[in-house]
């Protein structure tokens, strides 16, 4: 979901449908707004923002006023319909309320209001925001809107991020965050809130995150962030440990308008594949280099987030050589992260020797697993909002393991919630299908593994250099092969645009690549795809090859099991499956046995899933391109889970 809001002399409205239409990524089975304007006026509409658009258009000057707030939807509570569409207001109008999240004690407090005479018109969670906060102004009567909603919030058990306006104050916005992210732009005589800072981007670079448990009153030339157990507590008088007053930093977007729009590519999906090599450059900026008067073949490799925390040293020791002596290191992910944690466990075992295990973060979280001390878990997210995700994080901080993030959106609750980390530097991912992200992904745990092999002396300097004089070449190389590789996958992509089923086949660390391939084509394109390591497809999966079902196979010369991959191609071919080999330049060993070989540039082997994957994620594209699919906004996925 996604929330707006703004305050200011400019019309809301066309703001904030505007800000609702960037945040459509986030959901998008309804949106609504709501207009400060005296009288507090809504509209909401189920379907995509244009719906709503449309309507605003009609409402003219209905919804006229220079503050209001938005939302787009993705249902958890009550499916998506008008009536269950924020914002959700009071009866008499005079509270309204914007929410990312979930209220866990819903129904508890729903029972209360109830028995007290509210009517509830809606089946969401949300609605019951409004009606407490009506409530409880009027138990409190000399306390200000900031002290009854942080009251309210105190009473809400959940994740939320809220933004609410009031009937009798034409000039109050507030916010406040738990578990939900929430960003405060600063403008000149104008102020904004969004749970994401795409939305703000065009308004503002100046901007204020605000922190778990942290609500702010924002007006039109003003605001002030609050700590709400602070606010609750001054306002019954008892001792508190701090002021309500914080004192966030202002800190400057590192985000261009340019990067969240489609710079004429047809999807946010093909803009954010064909960037792959300029992310990825951003990826290991700084992070590898050549020092200026060493050997020519010399590389330095540096993870400032991991060396240089010092104030997040324990011990004396920083997070990189608690990472290097951890007993075991614990990776947690969901969906496409998962993924790149499979190939990052290859590479840490492979090039630093520590013993890495890869966890779905919702099956970790549920299954009460045993983690001491000496254990690092380390959270792959390119959200950095994903609610297992964090809940991992959190299990794993009870039993004071380290914590580790490798997450892309800057001041995310992961970045925060986490002891150390590392961000991806990929811009803004805006497709639900994620790819960019990936790559940055596979980048970011090389470099750790690489880092931690250098630490740990499992790689000699002389190979460190290799990997490092590899690993800088792999953009240049993707960006010359995009030139014709996007020609051969449309073709491809023509000759299997019917198929109802799909295989895809890698061994070692092309399983995960294989993985992400069935992953992004089930995603988009709504055909049903399987991932297997190659000859683990003999015990099951082969009865679903017949004649013309594609099997995608990886099939690199210098995989460990190439020449029983090979035979396993020809197994296929055998039984009438339509193959496809993606494998290294030169290589003529499928010509004979594959209707389609696409020959990729050849690097060392751990960092071949780089580039292996990049015409997995193309065919799909094309696929789900030619059988007319939503592609940036596939039905029922959102890009970012963020409840349980
Ligand atoms: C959702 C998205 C996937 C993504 C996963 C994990 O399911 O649709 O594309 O891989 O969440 O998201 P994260 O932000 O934690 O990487």
């Amino acid at each position: 979901c996604g929330i707006f809001a703004y305050i200011g002399d400019r019309q809301a409205a066309a703001l904030l449908v505007t800000a609702l239409k960037r945040l459509e990524y986030r959901g998008y089975d309804s949106a609504g707004i709501g207009i400060q304007g005296g009288p507090l006026k809504v509209r909401k509409k189920v379907g995509k923002v244009s719906n709503l658009e449309e309507d605003v258009s009609k409402a003219g000057d209905q919804v006229s006023g220079t503050c209001g707030i938005a939302h787009t939807r993705w249902a958890t509570h009550g499916k998506p319909s008008d009536v269950n569409s924020h914002p959700h207001t009071t009866a008499d109008s005079s509270v309204a309320v914007v929410h990312n999240g979930v209220i866990e004690n819903h129904q508890a407090l729903k029972k209360q209001l109830a028995s007290k005479g509210y009517t509830f018109v809606s089946q969401t969670d949300t609605e019951l925001l409004a009606h407490l906060v009506k409530d409880l102004k009027g138990q409190m009567e000399s306390a200000n809107w900031t002290q009854v909603v942080a009251t309210a919030l105190r009473l809400c058990e959940g994740a939320y991020g809220v933004a609410f306006i009031f009937e009798d104050e034409p000039d109050l916005i507030i916010g406040a965050r738990k578990g939900s992210p929430l960003i405060l732009g600063v403008g000149e005589g104008e102020h904004m809130l969004a749970s994401d800072a795409s939305a703000i981007v065009e308004h503002t670079k100046d901007v204020v995150y605000l922190r778990e448990g942290e609500i702010v009153e924002v007006r039109r030339s003003s605001f002030k962030v609050m700590e709400m157990t602070a606010v609750v507590k001054k306002l019954a008088q008892q001792e508190s440990p701090r002021r309500p007053d914080v004192e966030n930093p202002i800190v400057r977007l590192e985000l261009s308008l340019e990067q969240i729009e489609k710079g004429g590519f047809k999807h946010f999906m093909l803009k954010e594949i064909m960037d792959q090599p300029n992310a990825m450059r951003n990826a290991l900026r700084g992070r590898i280099y050549q020092p200026v008067d060493a050997a020519p073949d010399v590389w330095e490799i540096k993870l400032g987030g991991l060396e240089k925390a010092k104030e997040r040293a324990v011990d004396g020791r920083s997070p990189l050589e608690r990472m290097a002596h951890a007993s075991r290191l614990i990776i947690a992910a969901c969906g496409t992260s998962w993924h790149s944690a499979l190939i990052a466990k290859c590479a840490f075992e492979k090039l630093a020797g520590v013993p890495t295990e890869v966890e779905y973060a919702s099956e970790f979280r549920y299954r009460k697993p045993l983690i001491c001390q000496s254990d690092c878990l380390i959270a792959i997210s390119q959200s950095g909002e994903t609610a297992d995700t964090l809940e991992a994080i959190k299990m794993a901080k009870q039993y004071k393991a380290l914590t580790i993030g490798i997450v892309n959106v800057v001041g995310s609750s992961i970045a925060r919630e986490t002891d150390a980390g590392m961000y991806l530097h990929a811009g803004p991912e805006i497709g639900v299908a994620s790819t960019k992200a990936f790559t940055c992904q596979v980048i970011a745990v090389l470099l750790m593994a690489l880092r931690l092999g250098k630490q740990l002396g499992t790689l000699s300097e002389e190979m460190l250099h290799t990997y490092c004089a590899a690993l800088s070449a792999v953009p240049d190389s993707i960006e010359e092969w995009l030139k014709s590789l996007t020609e051969q996958t449309r073709v491809i992509s023509k000759y299997f645009r019917l198929a109802t089923n799909a295989l895809f086949s890698g061994v070692g660390i092309h399983f995960p690549v294989a993985l992400e391939g069935a992953l992004k084509l089930k995603e988009i394109s709504y055909i049903h795809a399987e991932g297997f390591p190659a000859a683990e497809i003999r015990h099951g999966g082969i009865t679903l090859i017949r004649n013309f079902v594609p099997v995608i196979c990886i099939a690199m010369r210098h995989d460990p099991a190439y020449e029983q991959t090979k035979q396993v191609v020809s197994d296929f071919r055998a039984k009438d499956a339509a193959v496809v080999v993606i494998t290294d330049q030169g290589n003529r060993d499928f010509d004979q046995v594959a209707q389609f070989v696409v020959q990729c540039p050849e690097t060392k082997l751990e960092l071949q899933p780089l580039i292996s994957c990049v015409p997995l994620q193309l065919l799909s594209y094309y696929i789900a391109d030619m059988r007319g699919c939503s592609i940036d906004q596939p039905r029922n996925l959102a890009k970012s889970v963020t409840v349980e």
